[in-house]
């Protein structure tokens, strides 16, 4: 039995490198592999690649054909997530919305039992409206997305659920909150770039540019460990699940998280842009409780481990070329 994984970016790269770690041999459907990037966290010959689209259901078939597979862990994405949706938002509507349903699709006819989709904690956030307070005959009653991205990924939660309840897939959708971790190649969003340019900076002795705003934060190991522990929870729950490191940065924490992981490195607080809401405030980070309970999840890289972890990679990189 084995795991299609579809997409190898930032979180693919790291799903696909834990089920090599414990013996098994995944096959990753990936329409552009980054070939240098990806050997830089799996070794290229421990899984089987298939360079496909998730948007040619025939790809998928393909991958899917002639295996037993128990899970496909969908984490294909749209360049730049909430900013590239917000440019080109046709192609995250088809990416995401049409990836979705070609994955269940494919699930169904291959029948293969589990499906766990990457969401986003976009949607803890990115919203508006709710002003009716839950009272569903009233038309403001639930909080809707306000970026596409968002929607998308709404969407993609809704699709996933119906695809369980009619078809008896299993299905889980995890709710990442900004990812930062290794990569070399383009990947993830705006914010795990932010993320990795400060790394850099710090290792590369140049300054520090920490963002002016107040972010959750996750590393891409800990977000592609809950990953596995979904494609191997015996009962799903309620299947929609917050993957974060449980807890909020206003930029102040981070720089001095920062600080205390480089010491001596030359920084600054990125000027808030105009009329932020991203300060912290009253924003409540995401509860991982359910994530801890239904998949015994616990994030294992807290600000401090996850910088020391992510800078030992970037030097062994810096020294490699
Ligand atoms: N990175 C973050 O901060 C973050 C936060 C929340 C949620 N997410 C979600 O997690 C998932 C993984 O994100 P990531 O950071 O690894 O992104 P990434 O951009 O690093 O990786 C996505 C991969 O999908 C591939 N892909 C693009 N189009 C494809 C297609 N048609 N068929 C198959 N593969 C295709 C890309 O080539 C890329 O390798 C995405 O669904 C994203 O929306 C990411």
């Amino acid at each position: 039995m084995t795991v299609l994984v579809v997409g190898a970016g930032l979180v693919g790269a790291q799903v696909v490198r834990q089920l090599v770690d414990r013996g098994e041999r995944p096959v990753v459907l990936e329409p552009r592999p980054q070939r240098e990037a990806l050997a830089g966290i799996v070794d290229l010959q421990a899984f089987d690649l298939f360079e496909g689209d998730v948007l040619q259901p025939f790809a998928l078939s393909a991958a899917l054909a002639g295996r037993s597979v128990r899970a496909i862990v969908h984490t294909a994405a749209n360049p730049l997530l909430t900013l590239g949706a917000q440019r080109d938002p046709y192609r995250a509507i088809e990416l995401n919305i049409m990836g979705l349903a070609n994955v269940m699709e494919a699930a169904r006819i291959h029948r293969v039992p589990r499906v766990v989709a990457s969401s986003s904690s976009v949607l803890n956030r990115y919203l508006e409206g709710g002003g009716d307070g839950g009272d569903l005959s009233r038309e403001e009653a639930l909080p809707r997305p306000n970026t596409f991205y968002a929607a998308t990924k709404q969407a993609v939660e809704g699709i996933g659920l119906n695809y369980a309840r009619s078809f008896g897939i299993g299905f889980a959708a995890l709710r990442y909150c900004p990812v930062a971790g290794p990569w070399s190649g383009p990947g993830g969003g705006g914010p795990s770039g932010i993320f990795r340019a400060m790394v850099e900076a710090a290792v590369d002795g140049r300054e520090v540019i920490v963002p002016g705003t107040a972010m959750e934060w996750v590393y891409s190991k800990d977000a592609a460990a809950a990953t596995v522990l979904a494609v191997d929870a015996a009962d799903l729950g309620s299947s929609v699940f917050n993957v974060t490191m449980g807890r909020l940065f206003t930029p102040e924490e981070l720089a001095a998280e920062m600080r205390s992981a480089f010491p001596g490195a030359r920084m600054r607080i990125e000027a808030r842009p105009e009329g932020s809401t991203w300060l912290g405030g009253d924003w409540k980070p995401a509860d991982i409780g359910r994530a801890r309970r239904v998949l015994g999840y616990e994030p294992r890289f807290p600000m401090p481990a996850l910088l020391a972890d992510y800078a030992q990679w970037y030097r062994a990189r810096r020294q490699a070329r």
